[in-house]
Protein backbone atom coordinates (compact mmCIF):
# COMPACT_ATOMS: atom_id res chain seq x y z
CA UNK A 1 0.00 0.00 0.00
CA UNK A 2 1.48 3.26 -1.06
CA UNK A 3 0.56 6.74 0.31
CA UNK A 4 -1.36 7.54 -2.30
CA UNK A 5 -2.59 4.73 -4.37
CA UNK A 6 -4.94 2.47 -2.85
CA UNK A 7 -4.90 3.58 0.83
CA UNK A 8 -7.62 3.10 3.40
CA UNK A 9 -7.92 6.88 4.08
CA UNK A 10 -10.74 7.66 2.14
CA UNK A 11 -13.01 4.21 2.98
CA UNK A 12 -12.10 5.03 6.85
CA UNK A 13 -13.10 8.62 6.12
CA UNK A 14 -16.97 7.94 4.69
CA UNK A 15 -17.37 5.12 7.28
CA UNK A 16 -17.23 7.83 10.00
CA UNK A 17 -19.49 10.23 8.31
CA UNK A 18 -21.88 7.42 7.35
CA UNK A 19 -22.12 5.95 10.70
CA UNK A 20 -23.03 10.00 12.01
CA UNK A 21 -26.93 10.43 12.56
CA UNK A 22 -27.05 12.99 10.07
CA UNK A 23 -25.56 11.42 7.17
CA UNK A 24 -27.11 11.50 3.77
CA UNK A 25 -26.77 8.33 1.38
CA UNK A 26 -25.86 10.16 -1.86
CA UNK A 27 -24.23 6.69 -3.20
CA UNK A 28 -26.59 6.85 -6.29
CA UNK A 29 -23.96 9.66 -7.29
CA UNK A 30 -21.71 6.47 -8.05
CA UNK A 31 -24.62 5.22 -10.47
CA UNK A 32 -24.31 8.64 -12.49
CA UNK A 33 -20.88 8.64 -12.88
CA UNK A 34 -20.58 5.37 -13.81
CA UNK A 35 -23.11 5.96 -16.24
CA UNK A 36 -20.85 8.90 -17.59
CA UNK A 37 -18.48 7.45 -18.04
CA UNK A 38 -19.29 3.79 -19.21
CA UNK A 39 -22.75 4.79 -21.59
CA UNK A 40 -21.14 8.41 -22.28
CA UNK A 41 -17.41 7.91 -22.21
CA UNK A 42 -16.69 10.79 -20.12
CA UNK A 43 -13.32 10.07 -19.17
CA UNK A 44 -12.52 12.94 -16.80
CA UNK A 45 -15.82 14.83 -14.38
CA UNK A 46 -15.08 18.34 -12.44
CA UNK A 47 -16.90 18.57 -9.64
CA UNK A 48 -17.55 22.25 -8.08
CA UNK A 49 -19.70 23.48 -5.45
CA UNK A 50 -19.60 25.89 -2.74
CA UNK A 51 -17.45 25.81 -0.01
CA UNK A 52 -18.78 23.04 2.61
CA UNK A 53 -21.31 21.14 0.13
CA UNK A 54 -19.82 17.94 0.33
CA UNK A 55 -17.19 17.56 -2.11
CA UNK A 56 -14.53 15.58 -0.22
CA UNK A 57 -16.85 13.55 1.14
CA UNK A 58 -17.96 12.40 -2.16
CA UNK A 59 -14.32 12.03 -3.43
CA UNK A 60 -14.21 9.72 -0.62
CA UNK A 61 -17.19 7.74 -1.17
CA UNK A 62 -16.41 7.25 -4.58
CA UNK A 63 -12.66 6.11 -3.53
CA UNK A 64 -13.94 3.90 -0.87
CA UNK A 65 -16.75 2.05 -3.54
CA UNK A 66 -14.42 1.86 -6.43
CA UNK A 67 -11.07 1.27 -4.68
CA UNK A 68 -9.49 -2.13 -3.44
CA UNK A 69 -8.06 -1.39 -0.76
CA UNK A 70 -10.89 -1.96 1.64
CA UNK A 71 -13.73 -4.18 1.58
CA UNK A 72 -16.56 -1.38 1.97
CA UNK A 73 -19.31 -3.84 1.82
CA UNK A 74 -20.46 -3.09 5.46
CA UNK A 75 -20.91 0.38 4.53
CA UNK A 76 -22.57 0.39 1.45
CA UNK A 77 -24.82 -3.17 1.58
CA UNK A 78 -27.04 -0.76 3.45
CA UNK A 79 -27.03 2.47 0.93
CA UNK A 80 -29.11 2.96 -2.66
CA UNK A 81 -25.84 1.83 -4.68
CA UNK A 82 -26.69 -1.74 -3.77
CA UNK A 83 -29.49 -2.39 -5.60
CA UNK A 84 -27.95 -1.54 -8.66
CA UNK A 85 -26.29 -3.13 -11.47
CA UNK A 86 -23.26 -1.21 -10.89
CA UNK A 87 -22.48 -2.66 -7.36
CA UNK A 88 -21.32 -5.89 -8.02
CA UNK A 89 -19.37 -5.02 -11.69
CA UNK A 90 -17.49 -1.81 -9.63
CA UNK A 91 -17.09 -1.91 -5.98
CA UNK A 92 -13.84 -2.63 -4.88
CA UNK A 93 -12.24 -4.02 -8.22
CA UNK A 94 -10.48 -0.55 -9.14
CA UNK A 95 -7.05 0.82 -8.38
CA UNK A 96 -7.43 4.02 -7.18
CA UNK A 97 -5.16 6.94 -6.77
CA UNK A 98 -6.06 9.60 -4.08
CA UNK A 99 -4.37 12.76 -3.85
CA UNK A 100 -6.01 15.30 -1.72
CA UNK A 101 -4.40 18.66 -2.18
CA UNK A 102 -6.80 20.78 0.05
CA UNK A 103 -4.33 21.12 2.84
CA UNK A 104 -0.18 20.38 2.40
CA UNK A 105 1.82 18.12 4.91
CA UNK A 106 3.33 19.30 7.48
CA UNK A 107 6.83 21.06 6.95
CA UNK A 108 5.76 21.81 3.27
CA UNK A 109 5.91 25.67 2.80
CA UNK A 110 4.52 25.25 -0.89
CA UNK A 111 2.48 23.30 -3.29
CA UNK A 112 5.77 23.77 -5.46
CA UNK A 113 7.62 21.86 -3.27
CA UNK A 114 4.76 19.78 -2.76
CA UNK A 115 4.40 18.82 -6.17
CA UNK A 116 7.74 18.38 -7.16
CA UNK A 117 7.95 15.76 -4.41
CA UNK A 118 5.64 14.23 -5.76
CA UNK A 119 6.67 14.35 -9.39
CA UNK A 120 10.44 13.19 -8.28
CA UNK A 121 8.65 10.25 -6.46
CA UNK A 122 9.98 11.02 -3.19
CA UNK A 123 8.12 10.90 -0.26
CA UNK A 124 5.85 13.55 -0.50
CA UNK A 125 4.63 13.51 2.94
CA UNK A 126 8.38 15.15 4.10
CA UNK A 127 8.92 18.06 2.57
CA UNK A 128 12.67 20.19 2.95
N1 LIG B 1 -23.54 12.75 2.76
C1 LIG B 1 -23.32 13.45 3.88
N2 LIG B 1 -24.08 13.19 4.98
C2 LIG B 1 -23.86 13.89 6.13
N3 LIG B 1 -22.92 14.83 6.28
C3 LIG B 1 -22.15 15.11 5.22
C4 LIG B 1 -22.31 14.46 3.97
N4 LIG B 1 -21.41 14.95 3.08
C5 LIG B 1 -20.73 15.89 3.75
N5 LIG B 1 -21.15 15.98 5.04
C6 LIG B 1 -20.63 16.89 6.08
O1 LIG B 1 -20.68 18.22 5.58
C7 LIG B 1 -19.49 18.91 5.94
C8 LIG B 1 -18.81 19.42 4.66
O2 LIG B 1 -18.44 18.31 3.87
P1 LIG B 1 -17.12 18.34 2.98
O3 LIG B 1 -15.92 18.63 3.84
O4 LIG B 1 -17.10 17.09 2.18
O5 LIG B 1 -17.44 19.60 2.06
P2 LIG B 1 -16.50 20.29 0.98
O6 LIG B 1 -17.40 20.71 -0.13
O7 LIG B 1 -15.35 19.40 0.64
O8 LIG B 1 -16.01 21.56 1.81
P3 LIG B 1 -14.76 22.52 1.45
O9 LIG B 1 -15.21 23.38 0.30
O10 LIG B 1 -14.59 23.30 2.73
O11 LIG B 1 -13.57 21.65 1.11
C9 LIG B 1 -18.64 17.95 6.75
O12 LIG B 1 -18.85 18.16 8.12
C10 LIG B 1 -19.16 16.58 6.35
O13 LIG B 1 -18.99 15.61 7.35
MG1 LIG C 1 -13.28 19.68 0.74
Amino acid sequence: MGIFLNTTIPYEAYRAVASTRFFVDKSLMIEELLNGLELDGQRYVCITRPRRFGKTVMAAMLAAFMGKAADSSLVFDRLAIAGKEQYKKHRNIHDVFYLDLSRMPENCSSYGSYISRILNGRNPQICP
